[in-house]
């Protein structure tokens, strides 16, 4: 006969045998794969019964992804990314209403999100949009530092400038959004038909341009600010833009799966995470972000948000799924058609 304690003890046994936590929790990570995998190890290390299976995507691709598992889903919880898609997957009935005991930790705009999404999302991070570019490269083509949005037409530009596909990347859509937002929407489209011709390829992911530039593979890259900084942290020649006509800027999210397997493993990991002290590891993963916990603290290379000329952006309607897939179908059509010269 087994006794209880017996059969306890077998079961421990064959954990230990199979190395197998007893609890599991399905992560998609939207930020950069090396915050991505640090918060794994930290939260497997803090939380021994839990293990964690992460997969990297980009913003748009998680969203495409979540979407695709609706209905069966194997994604607990999406962590990081833009805003955007994480709003339209609330507004699709993708993602589930949860209101961590954390949330009154939050700055304003990090609880504005969760508001703005009947609390199917929260604000993780925040950041701006603008560039990173090669020093070196400008300095030995001769080329004048973009000051401008506009100053990204010049034809000396040909060929040096790279940025994200908005359908896979929420960085790319944040740019379309902002210069939407900046110029109206006929004249975005104008001017992105106009920059394409200075664009040598649309990246997958939103701050592969600027890992590009840092390596001398283009010019510039159109990458949100901290992305920039990280590469010139490393030590790469990399200077950051902030355009004079006025940026958008992101609040990285994070969304409960509607539906999920694992909801209260993904809720444990949520809250650890809006936490000051796992916030505040940020930087040492070479992410510079303003945290969303009102008392981490900013890192210290992070670009001053209130130095830089930020424009009103409307994350309500940006993040509606109606205007996100006209925007990407007119990209599509009028952009993403040409070919690359
Ligand atoms: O981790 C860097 C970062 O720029 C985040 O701030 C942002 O949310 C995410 O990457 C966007 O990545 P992508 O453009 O690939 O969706």
């Amino acid at each position: 006969m087994t006794t209880l304690k017996g059969a306890l003890l077998c079961g421990a046994a064959a954990m230990v045998a199979t190395g197998a936590a007893a609890e599991e929790l399905n992560l998609i990570c939207s930020a950069d794969v090396v915050i991505c995998e640090k918060l794994v190890s930290e939260f497997e290390a803090s939380h021994s019964d839990i293990d964690v299976n992460m997969v990297r995507l980009s913003s748009g691709e998680a969203y495409a992804k979540v979407r695709a598992e609706a209905r069966n889903p194997q994604t607990d919880l999406w962590w990081g990314g833009t805003g955007d898609p994480h709003l339209q997957a609330a507004q699709d009935g993708l993602s589930a209403e949860y209101k961590s005991p954390m949330l009154d930790q939050l700055t304003d705009w990090a609880q504005g999100q969760a508001e703005t999404s009947g609390f199917k999302t929260v604000g993780v991070y925040s950041g701006a949009l603008g560039w990173g570019f090669n020093k070196e490269i400008f300095e030995k083509k001769g080329i004048a530092a973009p000051q401008c949005w506009s100053d990204l037409l010049d034809p000396a530009l040909k060929g040096e400038i790279q940025i994200a596909d908005p359908n896979s990347s929420g960085t790319a859509y944040t740019a379309l959004a902002t210069l939407v937002q900046i110029m109206g929407e006929d004249e975005a489209f104008d001017f992105l038909k106009k920059m394409h011709a200075n664009v040598s390829q649309y990246t997958k992911s939103g701050s592969a341009p600027v890992k590009a530039a840092a390596r001398g593979e283009t010019g510039l890259g159109i990458v949100f600010q901290h992305d920039a900084v990280s590469q010139a942290v490393e030590g790469f020649p990399i200077e950051v833009g902030s355009p004079c006509e006025g940026t958008g800027y992101e609040i990285g999210s994070m969304s409960m799966i509607e539906g999920a397997q694992n909801p209260d493993q993904a809720k444990v990991f949520y809250d650890w995470v809006l936490t000051a002290e796992v916030q505040n590891m940020m930087p040492d993963a070479g992410s510079f972000q303003i945290p969303s916990n009102a008392s981490a603290t900013p890192p210290k290379e992070a670009p001053d948000l209130s130095q830089i000329k930020l424009i009103d952006y409307d994350f309500a309607e940006y993040g509606s799924a109606e205007r996100r897939k006209e925007l990407l179908a007119r990209w599509d059509s009028e952009v993403g058609s040409l070919p690359l010269q």
